[in-house]
């Protein structure tokens, strides 16, 4: 048995499907590349039967990913499939990840279909992905829950009808770590051809043992890929996360002997994109990637990492790329430095416009902020490009007066459909101030269920604020995020954000519901 590891990434499907994740085709662009550069295996970029936004962003990463496989996920029925081999079509290497529902409760009461009748469509559902690709994943959702000897009949028959991987989600987080390697052990036993197939474990997190039950899947079931997210973003508690499971892989190599094709090193920067993107803050505490990961507040463990960094240290903050957060520009960088700073951070401006508006917001921001990390860069021009353009809200300017025994006021300009608005209010505070003045010309009803704010870099005062509003509207569930070095005109940015995300009609499917 092969001791490599495959690493397939669902942040841009299964990260994708938490209540307010959704991302533009630019924004999935760029996770895209970051996901190359991290050198992931297999990169899910969506469900093309979901929407046509899905279909194009899946399109458009098929077409700029040439390291990396690009998947689709698609249900067992013909025109998902077709849908994803077309939107798949430009890939250089290319799978279709297509599944059913396997467990008892799920092919009774969702899909009311008798086992039998699951297998056939499974089998059907190979066989017709086979036209697009010679490489066809099968999923037996909520497969942990299933039993045993009928998971074993249908996973024999979609090997034999050619599919090449086969994978057991933990759909419902249920899973113990030794019961889930065990099943999976077992499972490969009881499928005759278990051989041809690579196998595969996919678990949630609803018990916070997702990273437990995948590595369980590995080292006692004999998987040999993991899916996971970055930073375990995903519905509910969320997926079995990249940076957590890789990281065991690596650094406790002595017990697992199993290898990973990752560039750890493109691990932070990678956790920082998605936040930054999806607004799903990093908890400081989150192994790998949270703030305090490798902060030793302690005396006694100070010294001791001071004296030999491995009294207390199991791996360096270099290794996963704290390094990467260097000052790349500053206030006397030219316009050729910071294109080049772009190209390399795999942010495409489509026109030379754009280039020059971003520009000039990034020497604004040289004037406020000495040094210019990449995270800031990523936050300058998050919401550009041409999918913000078509965008109904933007951001032009803001005033507002606070002073303590006065009520806070604010002046908020704003560009509707072209047309520039000028609205003010009083608040509880500045920001409640601003909501209000963007409120009082909407009138979007929407609800506010979260507001956070961040650093973009940590330890200085001069760090821009991220702002992430969470709205909810009509049991649409959308978070707008926003960045400045001032976090009232953030707030702004990342209301403004928020209404545009449900302005849009890009309603979605999602494809377990
Ligand atoms: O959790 C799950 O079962 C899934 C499948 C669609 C692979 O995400
Ligand atoms: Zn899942």
């Amino acid at each position: 048995m092969s001791d490599r590891v495959i690493i397939f990434d669902t942040t841009l499907r299964d990260g994708e499907q938490s209540p307010g994740a959704s991302m533009t085709r630019e924004e999935k662009i760029r996770i895209a590349k970051q996901l190359e550069k991290l050198k992931v295996d297999v990169i899910e970029a969506g469900f093309a039967a979901a929407s046509n936004g899905d279909f194009e962003a899946i399109k458009s990463i098929a077409s700029v990913i040439k390291d990396s496989t690009v998947c689709s996920l698609a249900r067992a029925n013909d025109k998902d499939i077709s849908r994803a081999g077309v939107a798949l079509a430009p890939a250089e290497r290319r799978r279709i990840h297509t599944f059913i529902a396997t467990s008892p409760l799920h092919m009774e009461v969702k899909l009311r279909m008798t086992p039998d009748q699951v297998l056939e469509q499974a089998v059907k559902a190979v066989k017709f992905a086979l036209q697009y690709t010679d490489d066809v994943e099968f999923s037996a959702e909520d497969g942990y829950r299933s039993e045993l000897p009928f998971l074993a009949r249908v996973c024999e028959a979609v090997i034999k009808a050619g599919a090449r991987t086969i994978n057991i989600p933990d759909t419902v987080g249920y899973a113990v770590p030794s019961l889930y390697g065990d099943y999976i052990r077992q499972l490969r036993e009881m499928t005759p051809n278990s051989d041809k197939a690579v196998w595969s474990v996919h678990c949630h997190n609803d018990l916070g043992m997702a990273v437990a039950n995948s590595l369980a899947g590995v080292s006692i079931g004999g998987a040999r890929q993991i899916e996971c997210t970055i930073n375990g973003l995903g519905e509910r508690a969320g997926n079995c996360s990249l940076e957590e499971v890789v990281m065991a892989i690596k650094t406790r190599r002595d017990f697992f002997d199993l290898d990973v094709g990752i560039d750890t090193q493109q691990i932070v920067p990678a956790s920082r994109l998605v936040s930054n993107i999806s607004g799903f803050v990093v908890q400081p505490n989150k192994a790998i990637v949270g703030a305090n990961a490798f902060a030793h507040a302690s005396g006694i463990h100070q010294d001791g990492v001071l004296k030999a960094r491995q009294t207390y240290e199991i791996m360096t903050a270099e290794d996963v790329g704290w390094a990467a957060n260097k000052i790349v520009l500053g206030k006397l960088s030219g316009r050729n430095a910071f294109k080049q700073r772009l190209e390399a951070l795999g942010i495409e401006l489509e026109t030379e416009q754009a280039i020059n508006d971003a520009f000039q917001r990034f020497k604004d921001l040289a004037d406020r902020k000495s040094e210019i990390f990449d995270e800031d860069i990523h936050a300058l021009v998050s919401g550009e490009g041409a999918d913000a353009a078509k965008e109904q809200f933007h951001f032009v300017s803001l005033s507002q007066r606070s002073e303590t025994g006065e009520k806070p006021s604010a002046k908020v300009v704003f560009a509707s459909n072209g047309s520039e608005i000028t609205s003010e209010s009083e608040g509880n505070g500045p920001v409640d101030a601003t909501v209000k003045a963007i409120e009082a010309k909407v009138s979007s009803g929407a609800e506010l269920l979260l507001f956070s704010v961040n650093g973009i870099t940590s330890g200085t005062t001069e760090s821009q604020g991220e702002v992430t509003m969470r709205l909810q509207k009509g049991g649409r569930i959308v978070n707008g995020v926003g960045a400045d070095p001032d976090i009232v005109v953030a707030s702004a940015k990342a209301y403004l954000s928020a209404l545009n995300k449900l302005a849009s009609k890009n309603e979605k499917l999602n494809p377990q519901v």
